[in-house]
């Protein structure tokens, strides 16, 4: 069943009821000010960090459920309605949201009146703007109230949730005509407040939460607007709020609009004041003034959609199957910049106050990023490595606004180095921009440790080399990819972090992930070391990698496929001896995807069972049989009931790396098979099993051993977004960037007759037409480059501002 449906033509997805299985989002903004929205106008706003600069409210487990956002009443006689349902769910004569790229559109009709929100945050600008307009479409005329409503944070969104006994004080705002400035904190230590304006003169207000809504009131039944309106309240402590009344008289067919907005301003300290206890208003209102009308409003929201179009036509398929485009060319992409701005930060399923950026998360998110604004890429690979620790390792999450390492977390994930190798190696193969690995990049954010990037790398490769245990294979510390297999924590107490509890390493538990990581992104490593003429070290660290594969082939091999770990006892995890969790989906996709066992038999081996033992018809387990209790010696994956997270879900984010690998042996149907199943353009028609927005990833599937198999949870901030987009465009369509030039190796369904690709690399535009005659899955009969025939797979860069044409036949 569906609840709406694609456009593609605007890039939207249009969502023609307000009942979907669970709140549809979207994201506003891609700088520096954020809102997350959902399909009935609820969510909530932050400047740079969800946590430390909150703007307004979200409750998450509130019930009922999204109250917290941007509605908008409409009064009309007794009727009282919201142009998106919720939150006082009168039944609406019609609804659409159409969530587009940075941007939601939400029109409902009630009794001849049809009012719509426009949501946009505009390019450059700490805001977000809500268009209203209300339109009489009855044929009489009209009197009505109109009534904007939101509440404020009190910016640090875990302290505004805990701390009431100090926060019920400090609340503060002031008002000047249509505009609500909230300025809790102001008078102390903070440089920043929120203003909420509208562009027409209001005829009334309240800024407190008791006065609009009531003591006893509730969001879907607000005292001012069920009974005689606003009453210009001032909010001293409690809960400041923003909301105002616009009362119209709307003659048939006459349209009365609004321009709503919610600011962000930050003043120097020397200029917080304009008088005492007033504060400086300077910059609101010159924000206010910007968007003034619907002339500015309208160009913001034309430059929104220019840069999305720029942006996207650096990467753009025709395969003849509507749903691959409209994940290439514009869903998938999306959700890589989403991913890239968030990482797992806030989504609503991510609290925003829990986790900030992921080191080996961002790292990841950079692979499906990198190609649309290198520059952004850039400057995150350095942030993030200015986490790292001089010995290679590194905090395992940082704080967005402060780019500091998070203390409670610390670190002690030994996959965490090699993916900083991961994202730096994508950096170069993108831009050929050499130049980064000599940036001077701190140590621990501590300038008095910086040292080039290079080293970084350097040091990530040699944390792994100088960690390994028993059988040769690298330590895996608290983690790796998989944060729930906790092989040293030993978490035994309600409360105890299953990650950070006991040492952060022993000296026995190995993990075969890691192994599969060391051989692909040591190769890397090696490949960059070449390039820079450090022959020397190439050929050492090609020594250690080749050791880890032979190990990997050893111990790492459990006969039929990868096993995945041994703890800390020396036993082996993901292997047949083991009753439950004999086999787990990581090191089959990370050891394949490295190239481990591609000669000799055993990747297409560890294939097979992947195909046999973990497939179901949603997508491929993370593991077989799942754990039905709990393992003190592996730590939270057994912690989930059977069926959830990595306890045997679908995790989506392994997925792709199974598309990857069998595109390495050459298996293009059984590769576009795996990639089809949890694409979320093909799973659309099952949106009342699936439950998550039918236009992005989620992390996680419901797997076969849980009761509601099928049930996507946590979408959005996934690492899928990232991962998938490879798996499509690099391992599929095979347009793979190198360190040497844009390699073209695509590996198909048999049955596909071709398709064309636009791919903008290092500044030149290539055309690329591919063609299947002889129905093969891979492998390239001829290559030519603007007629010429190619020699080579790898394209050399053409000069950037150039447009190549590339006739591609395979067979
Ligand atoms: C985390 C990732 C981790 C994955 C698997 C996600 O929630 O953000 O860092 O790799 O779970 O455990």
């Amino acid at each position: 069943m569906k609840y709406g449906y694609f456009d593609d033509a605007s890039r939207e997805y249009v969502i023609t009821t307000p009942r979907t299985p669970l709140p549809w989002i979207n994201y506003l903004g891609n700088e520096d000010f954020f809102t997350l929205l959902s399909n009935t106008a609820g969510g909530y706003s932050f400047y740079r960090d969800a946590r430390l600069r909150r703007i307004t409210r979200y409750r998450y487990n509130n019930c009922p459920l999204d109250q917290e956002g941007f509605h908008l009443y409409v009064k009309d006689g007794d009727t009282v309605w919201n142009p998106g349902w919720q939150p006082v769910q009168t039944e609406l004569d019609s609804y659409s949201c159409r969530h587009g790229l940075g941007y939601t559109v939400i029109e409902g009709t009630k009794d001849g009146i049809t009012a719509k929100q426009e949501f946009i945050v505009p390019k450059g600008e700490k805001c977000m703007l809500i268009r209203v307009t209300v339109t009489n479409i009855s044929g009489k005329e009209k009197e009505l109230s109109v009534f904007p409503y939101l509440e404020f944070c009190l910016w640090d969104a875990m302290d505004d949730a805990s701390n009431f006994q100090r926060n019920f004080s400090t609340g503060e705002v002031e008002v000047a005509g249509s505009a609500i400035y909230h300025k809790t904190e102001y008078r102390e230590r903070r440089d920043h407040y929120a203003v909420f304006w509208a562009n027409r003169e209001a005829q009334g207000f309240d800024t407190s939460r008791d006065a609009f809504i009531g003591v006893y009131g509730s969001p879907a039944r607000p005292e001012a607007v069920f009974g005689a309106g606003c009453t210009n309240s001032v909010a001293h402590g409690w809960q400041p709020v923003a909301a105002e009344q616009f009362d119209m008289t709307l003659q048939p067919s006459e349209q009365y609009d609004l321009i709503l907005g919610l600011g962000y301003i930050e003043n120097p300290a020397e200029e917080k004041w304009e008088n005492p206890g007033v504060i400086n208003k300077k910059k609101a209102e010159a924000m206010i003034a910007r968007f003034s009308d619907n002339g500015t409003f309208d160009a913001a929201m034309n430059t929104l959609k220019k840069f999305w179009a720029e942006l996207l036509s650096g990467y753009q398929v025709e395969s003849g199957d509507e749903k691959l485009d409209r994940m290439v060319n514009i869903w998938n992409q999306y959700q890589c910049m989403v991913t890239f701005n968030m990482s797992r930060s806030a989504s609503y399923f991510e609290s925003g106050m829990g986790r900030g950026m992921g080191f080996r998360d961002s790292c990841q998110d950079l692979l499906g990023f990198v190609h649309m604004i290198p520059e952004r890429a850039r400057e995150r690979i350095l942030d993030i490595a200015a986490t790292q620790f001089p010995d290679g390792s590194a905090y395992h999450q940082y704080q967005p606004l402060t780019k500091k390492g998070n203390l409670a977390v610390g670190s002690g994930f030994n996959d965490d180095p090699l993916w900083l190798i991961a994202g730096t190696d994508a950096y170069l193969c993108e831009t050929g921009d050499w130049s980064i690995l000599d940036e001077e990049v701190d140590f621990d954010n501590d300038p008095a440790l910086r040292q080039p990037l290079m080293e970084h790398l350097r040091r990530s490769f040699n944390f792994t080399r100088n960690h390994l245990g028993p059988h040769g294979l690298p330590l895996i510390g608290r983690a790796d990819w998989n944060d729930c297999l906790n092989l040293n924590c030993f978490s035994e107490h309600p409360g105890e972090s299953f990650q950070i509890t006991g040492p952060s390493e022993g000296p026995v538990a190995e993990s075969v992930f890691i192994a599969g990581m060391f051989v692909k992104y040591g190769s890397a490593y090696v490949r960059i070391c070449r390039h820079l003429g450090l022959e020397t070290e190439a050929a050492e660290a090609e020594e250690a990698v080749a050791a880890v594969e032979k190990a990997t082939l050893g111990a790492g091999w459990d006969g039929a496929w990868f096993r995945r770990a041994f703890d800390a006892y020396g036993n082996v995890v993901g292997g047949k001896e083991c009753e439950e969790g004999q086999i787990f989906i990581e090191p089959q996709g990370m050891c394949v995807m490295a190239g481990i066992g591609k000669e000799t038999g055993e990747a297409a081996a560890a294939m097979k069972s992947v195909e046999e033992r973990l497939d179901t018809k949603y997508g491929i387990v993370l593991l077989q049989p799942a754990y039905t209790r709990y393992h003190l010696e592996l730590g939270e994956i057994s912690s989930y009931p059977p069926g959830y997270k990595e306890n045997a879900g679908i995790f989506c984010h392994n997925n792709p790396w199974i598309v990857c690998a069998e595109t390495e042996l050459g298996h293009g149907d059984r590769a576009f098979q795996v990639y089809k199943r949890t694409a979320p353009a093909y799973i659309e028609n099952i949106s009342e099993i699936h439950r998550t927005e039918p236009y992005v990833y989620s992390q996680m599937i419901a797997g076969k051993d849980a009761p509601s198999f099928g049930e996507g949870k946590n979408s959005w901030l996934t690492g899928t977004a990232a991962w998938t987009f490879l798996s499509i465009s690099q391992a599929i369509l095979g347009l793979k960037p190198t360190l040497d030039g844009l390699m073209i190796d695509p590996c198909i369904p048999a049955d596909w007759k071709g398709f064309t690709v636009t791919r903008r690399y290092r500044g030149a535009e290539y055309h690329i037409t591919v063609q299947n005659p002889g129905s093969v899955q891979h492998g390239i009969k001829r290559i030519l480059v603007d007629g010429v025939a190619q020699e080579s797979k790898i394209l050399a860069p053409a000069s950037a501002g150039s447009t190549v044409k590339v006739e591609v036949v395979m067979g």
